[in-house]
């Protein structure tokens, strides 16, 4: 393969990555999203694939390329992407890094809404959508490894710790996505890996390193894991 050559720890080894916003429709031109380039988690699936793992992306709408190792599955809307996830189960390790929509229209229109001269804005009833990383963290079919991540703009440690619990994930890369950071968009990314070992803060590094030191972690625990 392309990557041939290198240590292919991750062989063998099955992993799912979300990645990218969700588009939830108002009315076939309109949507809510979040914002999310797809950049950290592409290259985390990148980074799992050159380490040899067989690899689903489940990515939202996205303007950058798919990685190169990978399979791709597009979706747009949040029970697109758990449906798209919980086929791709089991796996030895789920790594969700798509900005999920908390949020979908509860009865989107099939027909475009128009503006009504002197009529007011229309009314949005909005229904919670699914939490994929949750579904998943306490799935009978629990991959070994869960992993999330915790978009904050304040409280990050706290907010991360108790998403850790909250979801059943044995991993939390929490970082501050305050506008100033750049974070957002950007092509770098400073986190805090939150686990029931502790907190322990990475440099500020460019997104693929992000996702070679996650990628090498996730190998070295799946390995601790099988010897017992
Ligand atoms: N996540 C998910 N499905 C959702 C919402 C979030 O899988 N419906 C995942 C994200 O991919 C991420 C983690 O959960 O790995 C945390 O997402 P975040 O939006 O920070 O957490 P929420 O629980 O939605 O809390 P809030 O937005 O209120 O901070
Ligand atoms: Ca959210």
């Amino acid at each position: 393969s392309l990557f041939a050559g290198g240590p292919r720890p991750l062989a063998g080894r099955k992993a799912i990555v979300t990645s990218g916003p969700t588009h939830e429709p108002i009315d076939p031109v309109r949507y809510i999203a979040n914002r999310s380039s797809g950049k950290q988690g592409h290259a985390i699936a990148a980074a799992l694939a050159r380490l040899g793992a067989d690899v689903t992306l489940v990515s939202g709408p996205v303007t950058i390329p798919d990685p190169a190792g990978v399979k791709v599955i597009r979706v747009e809307r949040a029970e697109e992407m758990r449906d798209a996830v919980l086929s791709a189960l089991p796996a030895d390790v789920a790594v969700m890094v798509a900005a999920v929509a908390d949020w979908r229209v509860a009865s989107a229109a099939g027909y475009k809404i128009k503006k009504k001269p002197g009529e007011a804005p229309p009314p949005l009833q909005l229904a919670e959508n699914p939490d994929i990383l949750k579904t998943v963290g306490h799935h009978a079919d629990r991959p070994t490894l869960v992993v999330g991540f915790a978009a904050e703009t304040e409280n990050v440690a706290d907010n991360g710790r108790s998403k850790l619990e909250r979801k059943g994930a044995d991993y939390i890369l929490a970082n501050d996505v305050s506008p100033a950071t750049g974070i957002m968009g950007g092509d770098r990314n400073r986190v805090k890996l939150i686990s029931a070992a502790g907190n322990d803060d990475w440099p500020d590094m460019d997104k693929d390193a992000v996702a070679e030191k996650l990628a090498a972690l996730i190998a070295a625990e799946l390995e601790r894991k099988e010897r017992g």
